[in-house]
């Protein structure tokens, strides 16, 4: 067996309800003056006093910065960091989705350095750790709530790209699914299957190991078990809970063993033409999975158990009901399945394939080698 490490340096704490615990986790990282970041939605939506409530209990001085947008403007970013520094804030609380979080995770960093974003993309590229952070996701999907991850767009090469970091990785995470009983279905759904890619992928990296492959089977479980009676019934807490759950899990399993070319492949899609990450994720999905194939027949067969298809009688068969129970899933959870739906049009194909092979961070982990000309063939597929 080849050697390994783990490593989860975030506290977790899960579980409905657990956000009345914010202002003891703020102290118990020796912090006093929190700053809340997030979203205009979140900002002027009465969910905000989930967290403002119990840090007012508690005695704690905080502000909110509630200008964080999907794709965050440079200046956007620089005007929290001067806002932290001005102001004093000792410990930053990302409370809203993936790019809530990924925002926190930068800001962090820049509220005590003095660095350029274009720098820190790709593989440990960033210097040392940031302020303090508490993440409190409100959707279920990005897992940025354990991962050394932050997704950020780069206007200038029409991108988004990924800056990963030891230094990226939140202090706590307090994951409370009642936070995400109000998700409209479709934000459920391209959230949730975000996640169910994480735990796919992570699963079939070429980094993974033992520990993270047992997370990956655990996370698709959860996660296969729930995510359309998440999006049907959004008020079902314990469907909300499965969701939560899997996602964290999958966001610790893909903090080792990372993403791959479905990622890969789904970042110029955010880039160019704006698709949500979920969304344009689901797409390549299928295509994927069918490419990578002959080289995970075996790997195909497991994680066919862990989407509840019984044990068949060969891997081949198996592996056949793996893609075909992913494909259900995708379905009722009602994303969209083709490029064309999303609005891309086909002769942007050969501009996004070459985008993608920038990802070297993520084709890297891909069970099979991507070559331009396979990234060509598997838009085309999705087209
Ligand atoms: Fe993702």
């Amino acid at each position: 067996m080849k050697g390994f490490v783990f490593s989860a340096p975030t506290a977790v704490v899960f579980g409905s309800g657990s956000v009345e615990t914010v202002a003891d986790h703020v102290g118990r990282l020796g912090c006093r003056h929190p700053l809340i970041l997030t979203g205009p939605s979140i900002g002027s939506s009465p969910i905000l006093d989930a967290v403002k409530r119990p840090l007012e209990r508690a005695g704690v001085e905080y502000g909110v910065f509630c200008g964080v947008t999907p794709e965050p403007p440079a200046e956007i970013l620089a005007e929290a960091v001067y806002r932290i520094r001005r102001e004093g804030y000792d410990l930053l609380i990302g409370f809203g989705g993936g790019s809530t979080m990924d925002f926190t995770k930068i800001a962090s960093v820049l509220s005590l350095r003095d660095l350029r974003i274009e720098d820190m993309a790709g593989n440990d590229r960033v210097p040392s750790k940031g302020l303090r952070t508490v993440m409190i996701p409100t959707t279920a999907g990005s897992g940025s709530e354990v991962s050394p991850v932050a997704v950020l767009s780069f206007p200038g090469e029409g991108m988004k790209r990924g800056i990963a970091s030891r230094f990226l990785i939140p202090d706590t995470a307090i994951v409370d699914p009642s936070l995400t009983l109000d998700l409209p279905p479709q934000i459920t759904a391209n959230t949730g299957v975000d996640a169910l890619i994480h735990g796919i992928e992570s699963f079939l990296s070429v980094k993974a190991n033992p520990l993270s492959q047992n997370l990956s089977l655990m996370a698709c479980e959860h996660l296969s078990a729930h995510l359309a009676r998440a999006v049907c019934f959004g008020r079902d807490l314990e469907a909300r809970e499965g969701m939560s759950l899997g996602s964290l899990i999958a966001g610790l399993a893909f903090s080792m063993a990372g993403t791959a070319a479905v990622h890969a492949l789904a970042y110029p899609l955010g880039g160019h033409f704006h698709v949500p990450h979920g969304a344009a994720n689901a797409v390549l999905l299928l295509p994927v999975l069918r490419f990578n194939l002959s080289a995970c027949r075996d790997r195909y067969a497991r994680l066919a158990m862990a989407f509840g298809v019984a044990e068949p009688a060969d891997s081949d068969r198996s592996a056949a009901a793996f893609l075909e129970v992913v494909g259900d899933l995708i379905r009722q959870a009602g994303v969209k399945t083709r490029l064309r739906d999303l609005g891309i049009p086909r002769e942007a194909i050969p501009s996004m394939a070459e985008a993608a092979m920038r990802e070297v961070r993520l084709l890297e982990n891909n069970p099979r080698p991507v070559t331009k000309a396979d990234a060509e063939r598997l838009y085309s597929e999705a087209w």
